[in-house]
């Protein structure tokens, strides 16, 4: 549970009540009990007015506001206050700027700008978390930790080339491995000295004009991306460290960003009490899309609930349009991420701000100022859903047979390598595996490269180009006892140092794919081949597109179950299965068009014995969570228009109406219903 404190689904957000006169702060606190509003997170950029230098701090305004919330059973989520550095630190030392991937010393300014490895930054920011720690201890409103905020970005100054050097020593502990793991023999690279290496940024290693996250050295580059997520990860667990010597028992969280691409977050979560994160999706994005960010962050603790930090009531105000959030979606929305395993809820922002950058983004409470508007309406009636539910699915956990292999390493190499095309992306391939999966109403997990596979059926690894150490046995192991797996096109190139297994590709998948894949053909967008089954596999026949890379195999001990229609290589096999042990490796050769993965994977999960909760829906979302003998099934219909759910097997009482449901259910446009059964 995130706090026993208070038993139920916390309801709150970001509020910057130092932004505002003190008179604001009762009505604020009107407002806040009409919404059911029990959780605020704050002071969370008020590190200039907490701290006006060196010596001094002022926390009189910050005592205030914590005692008037206590007063009225709201508790606080408590940030450090350190994403945002004072001026006057800046001025005065400037080590704590950041210097750009261009090379450029930045000046005073933005937020989340101070460098991970500034000796100024670290020693100001534990000092302030322990002197919050230490005041607030105590203090009935203090519920849970707020480390920061949205870490992220990265940093090329001095201080942080002498802590790169120093972490390469340690990694490698010799030159000669260095050289060796980096392959510096290359372009006349080799090192003789540890103050030769540089980080690699534009004036070093990135020189690509077309592609600037492509480098000369992907071993280096790849290095520093490591060394820069473990560089944030220190600078946080400084302040964790300061936290927990005078609040032991409060959890700390920091906000997390779904699939963030320069943060490890599987490395980060052991640090993390309890994992939140801030979902902004964008107008028109495909719900399948909100559920894989949850889903990935429910996995960084294998399971644990988390707590949706932010989101917007109605709009944000950095998206190229702001589109708002229509009626019934911030409600529908909301109950999404409770159904993937979150158990908070909050906003950016309670009050909505008077200037600056985020003036234009919404809030609970708005620029006018009271609540006879639709979003506080809106917000209300959630708190009212939240209330009702109570402490029924706190703690309950969402359970699959199906998982997807996230590794952030993996997306960093690939994106970065040189060849076979600049369109290979990561993401994209998570995506259209995971959406397969999500149509078909399959719940789904991810985990990274050193979680337990043995609860899983399926497994599934798009573009696994760079395998980690020991993983490729992990999954022999896997399917020996029976688990399918499924990967694509540049798997197993590569190992850990993208050093390219050699002997042929996918390297360490080659014997449980039971293919040689020879040479591999990429086309630009306009250029495709196809995907021809020899005979219907479950929903699918005849021919798909396919296009991006093709992998040239060979099929050493597989089966082939479709060959490539087209081209010098027509013939050849684009799709193979290998029994292996119990279980069964699949192979998709190429990007194929995502009806084939749909079909591909409907049919595998029906070979694995994998079903969906209900009968699929088109627009419906259908998930479940469990605990203490119960199942808890969350119907979304994503629909602008009424749905029609058979129900099957499931019949009982709606927790968010009371009514008791069977045989069938109709949810209005943009519905939810939320029933329990005794399992
Ligand atoms: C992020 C930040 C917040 C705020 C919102 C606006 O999530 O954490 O401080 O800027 O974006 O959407
Ligand atoms: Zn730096």
């Amino acid at each position: 549970m995130i706090n026993p404190k208070l038993a139920k689904i916390f309801y709150g957000g970001d509020y910057n009540p130092d932004q505002w006169p003190r008179e604001i702060w009762d009505e604020d606190i009107r407002l806040f009990k009409l919404a059911s509003i029990d959780l605020v997170t704050l002071p969370v950029f008020s590190w200039a007015l907490l701290q006006p230098d060196e010596t001094h701090y002022r926390f009189d305004w910050l005592d205030e506001i914590l005692d008037l919330l206590a007063d009225n059973d709201i508790y606080a989520c408590m940030a450090t206050s350190t994403a945002a550095h004072p001026a006057w630190m800046a001025h005065r030392y400037p080590d704590v700027l950041r210097t750009n991937f261009y090379g450029e010393k930045r000046r005073f300014g933005m937020r989340h700008n101070s460098c991970p490895n500034s000796p100024t930054y670290l020693k100001y920011s534990r000092a302030l978390a322990g002197a919050l720690a230490h005041r607030y201890k105590d203090h009935p409103a203090l519920l849970i930790w707020h480390v920061s905020n949205e870490y992220g970005g990265e940093c090329y100054c001095d201080n942080c080339a002498a802590a790169f050097r120093i972490w390469l020593q340690q990694r490698y502990g010799s030159l000669d491995e260095l050289n060796r793991c980096w392959n510096t023999r290359f372009w006349s690279h080799t090192f003789y000295d540890w103050d030769e290496i540089v980080p690699p940024n534009m004036l070093s290693e990135h020189l690509s004009p077309w592609d600037q996250t492509r480098t000369a050295f992907q071993g280096i580059s790849l290095d520093y991306r490591r060394f820069m997520s473990d560089s944030i990860l220190a600078s946080y667990r400084l302040e964790y460290d300061a936290l927990k010597e005078h609040t032991p028992d409060v959890p700390v969280t920091t906000n997390l960003m779904g699939h963030f691409k320069p943060l490890n977050y599987f490395q980060w979560a052991p640090y993390l009490d309890v994992i939140s994160w801030d979902s902004y999706p964008p107008m028109g994005v495909h719900p399948a899309d909100i559920a894989l960010r949850h889903d990935l962050m429910r996995a960084l603790k294998h399971g644990q609930p988390f707590m949706l930090m932010e989101q917007t009531p109605s709009q944000q105000n950095w998206q190229p349009y702001n589109s708002l959030k229509r009626p019934g979606v911030l409600r529908l929305w909301s109950h999404q991420a409770v159904a993937h395993g979150a158990d908070a809820v909050m906003y950016f922002q309670m009050r909505q701000s008077r200037g600056a950058c985020e003036k234009w983004h919404g809030a609970v409470i708005s620029h006018a100022g009271h609540e006879n508007v639709r979003v506080f309406r809106e917000v209300a009636e959630l708190g009212n859903d939240l209330n009702r539910l109570g402490d029924s699915l706190l703690d309950a956990r969402a359970e699959s047979q199906v998982a997807i292999l996230f590794d952030w390493e993996n997306w960093w190499a690939l994106e970065m390598s040189s060849g076979p095309s600049k369109d290979l992306k990561y993401l994209p391939q998570i995506y259209k595996y995971y959406r397969a999966l999500w149509k078909r109403g399959i719940p789904t997990d991810f985990v990274g490269p050193d979680s337990d596979l043995s609860n899983y059926r399926l497994l599934i690894a798009p573009t696994a180009y760079l395998l980690q150490p020991g993983f490729a046995d992990k999954l022999k192991q896997f399917v020996r006892s029976g688990g399918a797996f499924l990967t694509t096109f540049f798997s197993g190139m590569v190992d850990h140092n993208d050093l390219v297994v050699l002997g042929g590709y996918p390297g360490e998948l080659r014997d449980l794919t039971g293919v040689w894949v020879e040479e591999f053909d990429a086309f630009p967008p306009d250029l495709s081949n196809e995907i021809v089954l020899d005979h219907p596999l479950g929903d699918l026949n005849g021919a798909y597109q396919c296009g991006l890379v093709c992998d040239l195999a060979h099929a050493e001990k597989a089966d082939v179950l479709a060959v490539y229609g087209k081209d010098f290589y027509a013939g050849r096999p684009a799709l193979t299965r290998n029994t292996y042990g119990s279980g069964a490796a699949w192979y998709i050769a190429s990007d194929p068009e995502q009806p084939f993965v749909d079909g591909l994977l409907a049919h595998i999960c029906d070979e694995q014995g994998v079903q969906p909760i209900l009968t699929p829906h088109e627009g419906v979302e259908v998930t479940q969570r469990a605990k203490d003998n119960h199942t808890f099934t969350f119907l979304l219909n994503h629909n602008d228009r009424p749905a029609d759910v058979e129900l099957g097997d499931i019949a009982g009482e709606d927790l968010l109406t009371g009514q008791h449901l069977s045989g069938k259910a109709t949810l209005p446009p943009h519905g939810v219903s939320i029933i329990r059964t005794k399992q």
